[in-house]
């Protein structure tokens, strides 16, 4: 399985901490926040990665994270021209996925443990998808899923009146269909083709699995949640922690 992190976005949340520079290369912690989704997907065992972020900070992202040897890893990189949203920039990872399973981070958020149980899971899973809940005190900040005992019912994007507490954290890992259900797309209201209808699609399909996340987990894309990962990290050294349960 190979990694994809989706490093673009404007970060106007963080405004104006990213006035000129991309939210991603913000320290969280002791390290740049990008160097956290990379120990994650090292610590899961996925070495080629593919690193999307728009044309203004690519250079910057590069001069962060070279080839990925200090990772023990091997990065490409694509550039997003314009910010067309996550299931957009995940479609530029097709020829990279080149037909294989892709696990997919969203640069922003932090974990408190490993990722590793769950891409085992995923390897263990014929087909479809998985993604990773958590349960959260404002769930309309997130995507939110709607659950029943055993499965996902659907997934509704930051919604006023959210379905359940249970947020969808940014982690996700799909079979090779994930490119055709992206291609199928439409745009959002906000203009962006959204990776929440690409897990609606494989709900839809009876093909999305879940998980709880262990420990804490946070995006660091807002002021207040930018304040916890850092403490988080810091706390840990910016190390990746096994859990046990
Ligand atoms: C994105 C997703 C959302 C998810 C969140 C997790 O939102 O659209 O479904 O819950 O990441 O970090 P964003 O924070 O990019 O607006």
């Amino acid at each position: 399985m190979k990694g994809v992190i989706l490093a673009g976005g404007l970060g106007t949340r963080l405004m104006p901490l990213t006035r000129a520079t991309n939210k991603h290369l913000l320290p969280v912690g002791r390290e740049p926040m990008l160097y956290h989704p990379i120990r994650q997907l090292r610590a899961a065992g996925i070495t080629e990665i593919l690193v999307v972020t728009s044309t203004d900070h690519m250079g910057d992202v590069v001069r962060c994270l070279g080839s990925g040897q200090d990772f023990g890893c091997e990065l490409t990189y694509r550039v997003q021209e314009r910010p067309g949203g996550i299931a957009d920039a995940l479609g530029l990872a097709r020829g990279f996925a080149a037909g294989g399973r892709v696990c997919v981070i969203l640069a922003d958020n932090v974990f408190q443990y490993s990722i590793a149980p769950y891409a085992d899971r995923f390897r263990a899973q014929q087909t479809g998808a998985r993604v990773l809940l958590k349960l959260v005190e404002e769930p309309r900040h997130y995507g939110v899923a709607a659950l029943d005992e055993k499965h996902v019912l659907e997934i509704q994007e930051k919604p006023e009146q959210p379905p359940s507490n249970y947020a969808v954290v940014g982690l996700y890992f799909y079979d090779s269909d994930v490119f055709t259900h992206i291609s199928h797309l439409e745009p959002s209201g906000r203009g962006e083709l959204e990776i929440t209808s690409v897990n609606n699609r494989y709900i839809e399909a009876g093909l999305l699995e879940y998980d709880i996340c262990h420990g804490e987990w946070t995006d660091a894309g807002k002021p207040n949640s930018y304040q916890q990962a850092n403490e988080l990290l810091f706390a840990q050294d910016n190390r990746i922690l096994e859990w046990t349960p």
